[in-house]
C-alpha cells in the first residue's frame, strides 16, 4: 500500500523518547471499560499467543509515513478524508463491497484533490474495525435478556444466548479477515481502479436530484478536465501513473487485541501497534486514567481521539500531555464530534484551549456520531442536512479562530444502503426500511458520500481558503 512511500530524509517529525514505565500490558493496573468476558481464559490465552505470533498486518514504515502526513496537514498542507464501516462484519469481507467501498473514497478524494487543491490522505475505517463500544453490557428483547454484540471480534449479532457468548477464536479470524482485506485493498490500490480516474464511469444520476445540479456538474466536469490533462501530457493512463496509498484505521478497544499486535522492530525504537496504522481512542473509553489512555501512550503510531460535547478543556489537555509529551507533530488527531447543536458552543474553547497550550493537533469532524437519532419506528438514523450541518459549521467556527478543519471522518459504504435520509434523492423515514444493512450505525450511501464531498469542495471555496 505504502512502501513506496518511505519518510523523507528532510522529516518534519521530531522523535521523542520512549514513553517511560511503559509496557504493551501495563494497561492491565488500570480500569478498562468496554472489554469483553471470556468464560474460558486459558482458551483466550491459546488465541493471544497464536496471535502474537502471526505475521503483522502493516509495516513500521507506513506508520511512520503517516505521521509525516499528519503533520504535513497539521500545516494545512494535506486534508484527511477517513472513511468506512461503523463496525465491519465477517460476512461482508467480499470482493464487491471492498471494492465499492474502496471505489466511493478514491472518488470522494479526487474531488477533495481536485476541488482542494492539495493531496489527500486517505484512511479506512477497514481492515480491523470489528469491535464496538456498546451503551449497555446486556441487550434484552421480547423479555428476554443476553449479553450485547460487541463486534465481531467478540460475539455474533444472532440474539440466541449462543452466539453472544465471547469466542477467542474470534480473534484469530478478525486477524485473517483483515489481512484479506488488506491484501484485496493492496491489490486494486495498487493499479486495479483505473476506471476510477475517469468522471465518465461515476454513477452521477443522483446529480440532477440535487437543488445544486449546476455546481456539482461545473465541479465534475473540470475534475474530469484535469484528470484528461494529466493524461494528455504525461501520454499515460491516470490510473497507472501512480499507486494509490490508503491506510487503515480502527478503534483500537479490544485491548488484549490491541496488545498481541503491538512489537518492536529492528532498527527502530519504542513499539508499534502492526494491526493498523491509525487507531483511535472512542470517546468512551478516553478517561486520563483508563486503560485505553494507558495502552496508547506508549505506541508510537499516530493516534485519534473521539471528542465529544462531554469533553472539559482539562480533559483535553491531560490527553495531549499524557499522550504527546514531546509535542511532536503528526502524533495526535482530533476528531471532534459534537453534534450540530453542540458544536457552535462546545469547539470554541477547545480550539482556544489548544492554541494556549501549543501542542501541535490535526483537528477533523466526525459530523456522524454527534447527530444519531431515531425515527418514530426506532430506527437508528442520521438526516444528512444535520451532517451537513455540523460539517459547515466546524469550518466556519475553525477559520474564525485561525485554526484549521483538516480532515472528516464518515461512516459510510460504497453500496446503495438506505441507512440516512436525505441527500440529493431525499430520501425519507419510510425509505429506511428499503435497504437498511448496519447492525451498529447509519452509514451514508455511495450517492450521498460523493455529494458530501462535493459539498466539503464547494463550502471550503466559500470560506475563501
Ligand atoms: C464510532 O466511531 O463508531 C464510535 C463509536 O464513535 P464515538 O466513540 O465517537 O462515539
Ligand atoms: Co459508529
Amino acid at each position: 500500500m505504502n512502501s513506496a512511500n518511505k519518510p523523507s530524509a528532510v522529516s518534519p517529525v521530531q522523535e521523542v523518547d520512549p514513553a517511560r514505565d511503559w509496557t504493551p500490558e501495563s494497561w492491565r493496573a488500570f480500569p478498562a471499560l468496554q472489554q469483553a468476558s471470556y468464560p474460558d481464559d486459558a482458551a483466550l490465552q491459546r488465541a493471544l499467543t497464536r496471535l502474537a505470533s502471526l505475521p503483522p498486518l502493516v509495516t513500521s514504515w507506513e506508520i511512520l509515513a503517516l505521521r509525516e502526513q499528519i503533520a504535513e496537514a497539521q500545516q494545512g498542507r494535506r486534508f484527511v478524508l477517513q472513511g468506512g464501516d461503523c463496525a465491519e462484519s465477517f460476512d461482508e469481507v467480499r470482493a464487491p463491497v471492498i471494492t465499492n467501498r474502496l471505489k466511493v473514497l478514491l472518488q470522494m478524494s479526487l474531488a477533495l484533490v481536485h476541488g482542494l487543491q492539495m493531496p489527500v490522505v486517505r484512511i479506512g475505517r477497514f481492515a480491523g474495525q470489528y469491535a464496538k463500544p456498546r451503551s449497555s453490557d446486556l441487550e434484552t428483547r421480547d423479555g428476554v435478556t443476553l449479553p450485547s454484540y460487541r463486534g465481531d471480534l467478540v460475539n455474533a449479532f444472532e440474539f440466541t444466548e449462543e452466539s453472544r457468548i465471547p469466542d477467542p477464536d474470534r480473534l484469530l479470524k478478525a486477524h485473517a479477515y483483515s489481512a484479506m482485506t488488506m491484501n484485496f485493498v493492496r491489490s486494486l490500490a495498487d493499479g486495479g481502479f483505473a476506471d476510477v480516474h475517469h468522471t465518465e464511469y461515476w454513477d452521477l444520476s443522483w446529480v440532477e436530484h440535487s437543488p445544486l445540479a449546476d455546481e456539482f456538474h461545473r465541479l465534475t466536469e473540470s475534475l474530469g478536465r484535469s484528470l484528461r490533462f494529466m493524461e494528455t501530457i504525461t501520454g499515460r493512463d491516470v490510473g497507472s501513473l501512480k499507486r494509490v496509498d490508503f491506510y487503515t484505521s480502527h478503534e483500537a478497544l479490544h485491548l488484549p487485541y490491541e496488545q498481541a499486535q503491538t512489537r518492536q522492530v529492528p532498527r527502530q525504537w519504542g513499539w508499534f501497534n502492526l494491526g493498523t496504522h491509525f487507531p483511535w481512542i472512542g470517546m468512551r473509553t478516553a478517561a486520563l486514567d483508563g486503560a485505553h489512555v494507558e495502552y496508547f501512550r506508549g505506541i508510537r503510531n499516530p493516534i485519534g481521539i473521539k471528542i465529544g460535547p462531554k469533553i472539559s478543556r482539562e480533559w483535553l489537555l491531560g490527553l495531549l500531555e499524557k499522550l504527546n509529551p514531546g509535542r511532536d507533530a503528526g502524533r495526535i488527531v482530533l476528531i471532534h464530534r459534537m453534534g450540530d447543536l453542540n458544536v457552535e458552543d462546545k469547539l470554541p474553547p477547545l480550539i482556544r484551549a489548544v492554541q494556549e497550550f501549543g501542542s501541535p493537533v490535526l483537528w477533523i469532524c466526525d459530523p456522524m456520531h454527534g447527530n444519531t437519532e431515531s425515527t418514530g419506528d426506532g430506527i437508528k438514523t442520521r438526516r444528512f442536512r444535520r451532517i451537513t450541518r455540523e460539517l459547515e459549521l466546524a469550518f466556519e467556527i475553525h477559520r474564525d479562530h485561525r485554526s484549521r478543519l483538516g480532515g472528516v471522518h464518515l461512516e459510510l459504504t460504497g453500496e446503495n444502503v438506505t441507512e440516512c435520509t436525505g441527500g440529493a434523492r431525499d430520501l425519507s423515514d419510510e425509505d429506511l426500511k428499503r435497504d437498511y444493512k448496519s447492525t451498529v450505525d447509519p452509514r451514508l450511501n455511495y450517492e450521498q458520500s460523493l455529494e458530501l464531498a462535493m459539498l466539503i469542495v464547494r463550502k471550503h471555496a466559500q470560506n475563501g481558503a
